[in-house]
């Protein structure tokens, strides 16, 4: 139906007659002349509809409405001087028409495509229309390249491409299943996997060295702007592997996708930091480290303090730090809302001492002694007219609520790059930590996951003990996570144990991986990327449903499509399961 895509047409095709079919992004009626923009996903082409060329398809061309189907042919030549359009790669070529058809009509748009302020809610629900526009199309078009140098980095590095099932066990990621009920097996259900976890493993005990698969994930878990229902991992296992080179595999992916997106090498390798010190300086296992801002420990220097706060968390075996804000001028309603913020954020206050050329300023400065005052700004490298803040407290909530008033920091005093890219690794992570929730220790990452040395010295110190697993961190968001796994059944086993699942509920939950690592199973090893999260930071969106073809709203719901949805009684019965009270 077309000789050219729209936006491939070149200067070759000067006084060839072409076809071309396309969508009509704009015209103009100038009366004797109807220019059309015609647009498909590869660009735009004008086409121009003139009583001189063609007096029977410049009269039809008067009744063509945006956004219109049609095919036109005629010849393509040079635009007359002056009329060149330097911003657009067809922009010195035009076609004047000689005939065209309609291929199809379009309805008054709920919103026109080249309308900014659209809300989501317009968007989702007309998304067909969304994907027209040229902006959002760019996205999904660097969206499929990511995809190809995906495949084409791991096949290059002898990884296989597999596919696993979505109809499966539950395997525990940590998130709530979704479950799907078997007619075939009443009473029964499937879960959709959260990740391919166990499948991954598995192939690993067949001999395939190397997996990888682009995969779909699925986690009823409450939704954030870098969370969905259902998204999209690369997936990949190795076997004989140690952490260096799953690590090293996987920054050679990320700097591929890196590449192909902003168009200039990443330099590797990205550093790495222990999560230790990131709970410390930064106060997150995910640091932003666009900017600084780091937290510093001052419970030391106030060992002996009589200053009734420091006093008491010191005894209390609490921690004091603080961030220093340097070379900004702060007002007073500048301080009183960053004390009003830590206190939504749950702490019981923040104090604020200044330093000035006449000292130390704050409300508590009468309270601290010389040494104190001047241990504190040696250590804090104050001048004047910075602004330390410091909160004192057990040291779990000063690590939690500075590290979010950090981020609160840098976003409204440092003047963030939006373009920089700060990517960071993560190591030695806990293997467990404590579930308020489950009030047990838990698998920090998943209880498949190695501990650094053998599981059988493990001394009873859950808080202290570590995993040989790994995160991958972007500008503060986690974008993929993985670890060396147990492969040895009386490791596993041990694991579970520890956890305290068991014997019998190991057996009947796991008993399938368990069996197979008494079977010849390779010591292995990976990582999973975090597909769509990748795609927005890389192509500086603030919403993974930006880069999610079919993207589902906070509350978990499709508005193109109106899933979910009930189902009618009779599959229902099918499927030997009734409703309950308001559900029917
Ligand atoms: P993990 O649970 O860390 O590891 O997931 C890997 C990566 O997937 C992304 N991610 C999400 N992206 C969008 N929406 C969500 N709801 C969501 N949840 C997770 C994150 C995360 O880093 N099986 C292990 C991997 C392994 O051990 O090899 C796993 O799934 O970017």
């Amino acid at each position: 139906m077309r000789d050219r895509y729209c936006g491939k047409v070149s200067i070759d095709d000067v006084g060839k007659t072409l076809t071309l079919s396309g969508w009509i992004s704009g015209r103009r009626d100038l009366g004797r002349l109807i220019f059309i923009d015609l647009r498909d996903v590869t660009g735009i082409f004008q086409v121009v509809f003139s009583p001189d060329i063609s007096p029977e398809a410049h009269e039809r061309a008067g009744d063509l409405k945006q956004e219109y189907v049609i095919q036109v042919s005629g010849k393509v030549q040079n635009r007359p001087d002056g009329t060149v359009n330097a911003s657009m790669p067809t922009g010195a070529l035009e076609m004047y028409v000689v005939s065209f058809q309609v291929l199809n009509t379009c309805k008054p748009l709920p919103f026109q495509l080249d309308e900014e302020n659209v809300s989501e809610l317009m968007r989702l629900k007309y998304r067909y229309l969304d994907l027209r526009r040229p902006l959002v199309q760019k996205i999904f078009l660097e969206r499929s390249t990511a995809y190809k140098v995906t495949r084409d980095y791991l096949a290059s590095h002898g990884f296989y491409e597999f596919e696993t099932p979505f109809l499966t066990k539950s395997t525990p990621e940590g998130a709530r299943d979704f479950i799907v009920p078997s007619r075939l097996n009443a009473g029964t259900f499937y879960a959709l996997p959260q990740s391919p976890q166990l499948f991954k493993q598995i192939l690993m005990v067949s001999g395939f060295d190397r997996y990888f698969q682009i995969v779909r994930c699925f986690r009823d878990e409450d939704l954030r702007a870098d969370r969905q229902p259902e998204f999209t991992q690369v997936d990949m296992e190795m076997s004989f592997v140690e952490v260096d080179d799953v690590i090293g595999m996987c920054e050679g992916l990320v700097a591929s996708i890196y590449e192909a997106i902003r168009g200039e090498p990443l330099p590797l390798p990205i550093p790495r930091m222990t999560y230790e010190e990131a709970m410390e300086v930064y106060g997150s296992d995910k640091p932003d480290l666009r900017f600084e801002l780091p937290m510093t420990d001052l419970s030391d220097i106030f060992r002996e303090t009589e200053f009734g706060v420091f006093r008491k968390t010191i005894d209390d075996g609490g921690a004091i730090k603080s961030i220093v804000l340097k070379g900004k001028t702060l007002s007073r309603k500048d301080l009183e809302t960053a004390v009003g913020i830590t206190k939504e954020m749950g702490a019981g206050g923040l104090i604020w001492i200044r330093k000035e050329k006449e000292g130390l300023q704050s409300t508590i400065v009468k309270y601290l002694k010389d040494y104190e005052k001047s241990e504190m700004s040696e250590r804090l490298h104050l001048s004047d007219g910075d602004v330390a803040f410091i909160m004192a407290d057990a040291k779990s909530k000063v690590n939690d609520v500075m590290g979010r008033f950090r981020l609160y920091l840098g976003d409204k005093f440092e003047p963030m790059a939006k373009d920089q890219f700060k990517f960071l690794w993560i190591v030695d992570f806990p293997l467990f930590e404590y579930s308020n929730e489950d009030k047990r220790f838990v698998a920090r990452h998943h209880p498949f996951t190695s501990p650094q040395g053998s599981i059988k010295d493990f001394n009873g110190d859950y808080e202290s003990f570590k995993a040989k697993a790994y995160d991958l961190v972007l500008n503060g968001v986690e974008i993929g996570g993985g670890s060396i796994r147990n492969h040895r059944m009386d490791d596993q086993l041990q694991m579970f144990k520890l956890l305290n699942i068991s014997q019998d509920d190991a057996i009947e939950k796991f008993g399938f991986l368990l069996e197979a690592l008494e079977m010849g199973a390779p010591p292995h090893g990976g990582l999973a990327f975090g597909f769509d999260r990748i795609l927005m930071m890389l192509l500086g969106l603030e919403s993974i449903r930006d880069v999610i073809p079919f993207p589902k709203t906070q509350k978990g719901t499709c508005l193109l499509t109106g899933a979910p949805s009930k189902i009618p009684q009779k599959q229902l019965n099918e499927l030997r399961i009734r409703l309950t009270g308001e559900q029917q």
